[in-house]
């Protein structure tokens, strides 16, 4: 009792020093430079936009090619490889439709019906087609459809080009 007591005391005496004058002092001091602050930082932001603007494209397109192959690797890459390698690369016991999904040359080529991913554009890729399960004899995975933002995913892929770092060739 006679510990908890004064243990309370102690607190108190802290939270008050800390909210004291020392503290009110700092919130002026900070909200003056503040004001400069925004100044200098106003007038950065001018000079910034000024000196990258004419650089600016070059420098997203660059970016946004990197962007999507690292959207490949994280998103489509291992749905592909958990879903459709066991039957659509050179792993598999037996290749099915004639279809390889393990480079960017087997991309290109496609399977028995011709490209599976026409880079650019979603409703043209048979393989988009397939996953959706809108085409009869051709629902892909066979064994069950995968979620629909996986499906989202691999739209997204091949509306923004397709890009990927497979192997050029089959391995
Ligand atoms: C268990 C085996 C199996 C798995 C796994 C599989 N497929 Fe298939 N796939 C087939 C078979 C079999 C065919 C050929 C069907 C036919 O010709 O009647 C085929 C055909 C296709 C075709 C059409 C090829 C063409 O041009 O005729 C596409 C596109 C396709 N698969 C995409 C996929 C995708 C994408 C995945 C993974 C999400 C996948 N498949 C997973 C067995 C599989």
């Amino acid at each position: 009792m006679n510990r908890l007591s004064v243990d309370g005391v102690d607190g108190v005496d802290g939270v008050d020093r800390v909210s004291g004058v020392d503290g009110v002092a700092g919130v002026d001091r900070i909200a003056g430079s503040n004001r400069v602050a925004s100044c200098v930082r106003w007038v950065l932001a001018v000079a910034t936009l000024a000196v990258f603007g004419a650089v600016t494209p070059r420098v997203q397109s660059e970016d946004s090619d990197a962007a999507k192959i690292d959207f490949f690797r994280k998103k489509v890459e291992p749905v592909l490889k958990e879903h459709c390698f066991e039957c659509h690369s050179r792993k598999a016991d037996e290749v099915k439709g004639d279809l390889l999904l393990d480079s960017q040359a087997a991309l290109a080529k496609g399977g028995a019906n011709g490209p599976a991913v026409v880079p650019g554009d979603v409703d043209a890729s048979f393989l988009i087609r397939a996953i959706r399960y809108t085409e009869d004899d051709y629902k892909m995975p066979p064994r069950g459809k995968l979620d629909d933002d996986v499906i989202r995913d691999l739209e997204k892929w091949i509306k923004d080009g397709a890009k990927n770092n497979l192997p050029k060739e089959s391995p």
